[in-house]
């Protein structure tokens, strides 16, 4: 599997904070079946790590780890004032493997129609933003046509796994099944912060998503998609929704 989405560079964040606890999450990772994983720290008010940073980091962890599971750049980069700044000078900085996937947390609290514009924005300079956990946002999950809309603009949608059990609530948890039934996902990540709380362990994911509706959607969601994002080639669009196997 594929993780587009974790926290797992040391001292960067709100993720772990020594080397020893972050080579701990990537051995969890690899054995839960990831290959790939980016790591996307984030940057917002609270945090600002450098990309120059970043990579460093990335280096110094995969030397610590060994191949596997290898690691990817990116950056966990929420829309603020001067983030969308820094971005119209340099879109592919924070972009995952510096291609045009980025990943892009919306703020809280917004008038959600008020975001389109910045959308269009970073569509104008090539950037395809990936909305993470839509599912999770208190008034985003309640808009799906605008979701929907933004999807047809030419954005990604990305769940996080733990969604689907209800780790984040009933609600976050019922929004995440409608949307991907309604086959506007492109992709499922961990969003890992910890080895407990929040893992990098797709694995359960994996199994829910195959057993509802077969392993070709675990496939697109876990594999082709977020490896095409690591790529920066086109994602993969099924002409057909997923459907529920007869005895869901
Ligand atoms: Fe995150």
């Amino acid at each position: 599997m594929i993780d587009i989405h974790t926290h797992v560079l040391p001292g960067l964040d709100d993720g772990p904070q020594t080397i020893d606890e972050s080579l701990a999450m990537l051995r969890q990772a690899a054995q839960a079946g990831t290959t790939d994983i980016a790591a996307t720290p984030h940057l917002n008010n609270d945090y600002s790590p450098d990309a120059d940073l970043i990579e460093e980091r990335i280096q110094e962890l995969q030397a610590a780890c060994g191949p596997s599971p290898r690691l990817h750049y990116g950056c966990d980069w929420h829309l603020t004032f001067e983030n969308v700044t820094a971005l119209l000078d340099q879109p592919r900085r924070y972009t995952l493997n510096h291609g045009r996937y980025l990943l892009v947390e919306l703020p809280h609290w917004v008038a959600p129609e008020g975001l389109t514009p910045v959308l269009e924005r970073l569509l104008s300079v090539g950037i395809t933003p990936v909305i993470t956990h839509p599912e999770r946002h208190a008034i985003l999950r309640a808009r799906i046509d605008l979701l929907q809309c933004w999807v047809r603009l030419g954005c990604a949608l990305q769940l996080t796994a733990q969604s689907l059990f209800g780790h984040f609530g009933r609600v976050a948890k019922r929004a995440s099944w409608e949307l991907l039934s309604r086959g506007l996902v492109a992709a499922i990540a961990s969003d890992a912060h910890d080895l407990e709380r929040r893992p990098p362990d797709l694995s359960q994911a994996w199994r829910a998503v195959e057993s509802r509706y077969g392993r070709e959607w675990a496939e697109l969601w876990m594999i082709t998609n977020p490896g095409r994002m690591l790529r920066d080639a086109d994602l993969s669009q099924p002409a057909a929704r997923p459907r529920r196997r007869w005895w869901f």
